[in-house]
């Protein structure tokens, strides 16, 4: 439970949003055409972290518009989920020039703002989709080969959450084996989501449930 009512942190979020439109200092700036603070449910529990926009989402300023979001909105429903139940946003907010992967230092100017989107939406738990966002907020080298499908509990914008590992959509579109991977990992998706957050308290037994025992 957030000390923080939601509506007034989805207002900051929004607040956020105007202040990279009007003042962010990426060098990317000079060649997208839209900013893409990212779009879903401001009160998630569960995030999504992608790489970086691409064309289509460069032109509509929203995350994940693309093949690699149509997977991804696919592979949620299979778990019961849809993109609404969650907020998806990427490492950089801007696309770099032909898709290549971001650099460093357009990297460092955007990390501020997705850790505090973080702290402002709460959410338990954070899918890392690619290396991207894994080694940005892991801040370890190890790639997502070897650490896919499993939960890591990570402290971010403020608070512990359950970082967990996927492999990008875009890579699963390759082929087979890894879209097969990410669709089992997302199967764990919702047990995960039920858990209770980290940091938190197991909930209480309810007493009647034990009642059974002691007839
Ligand atoms: N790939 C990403 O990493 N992010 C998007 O928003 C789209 C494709």
């Amino acid at each position: 439970m957030s000390a923080r009512p939601a509506a007034e942190r989805r207002e900051e979020l929004i607040a956020l949003m105007r202040e990279m439109e009007q003042q962010h200092d990426c060098p990317l700036i000079a060649t997208r055409t839209k900013l893409v603070f990212g779009a879903g449910n401001a009160d998630a529990d569960l995030m999504f972290v992608g790489e970086a926009p691409g064309f289509y989402e460069d032109q509509q300023g929203l995350p994940f518009v693309g093949r690699a979001g149509k997977l991804l909105d696919q592979l949620l429903i299979e778990i019961g989920l849809e993109r609404g139940d969650s907020f998806i946003t990427n490492v950089t907010k801007c696309r770099p020039p032909d898709n290549r992967d971001p650099l460093p230092d357009e990297i460092a100017v955007c990390k501020p703002y997705l850790l505090r989107q973080i702290e402002l939406i709460e959410p338990t738990v954070v899918c890392t989709l690619g290396n991207f966002s894994l080694k940005l907020l892991t801040r370890s080298n190890t790639g997502i080969t070897r650490v896919h499908g499993v939960p890591q509990e990570h402290e971010l914008g403020g608070r512990k959450v359950q970082l967990y590992p996927l492999f990008h959509p875009a890579a699963a579109l390759r082929g087979t084996a890894v879209l097969e991977q990410l669709r089992a990992d997302m199967g764990r998706l919702p047990p995960l989501l039920a858990a209770p957050a980290p940091g938190q308290p197991e909930p209480p037994v309810d007493p009647a449930s034990q009642l059974d025992l002691l007839g």
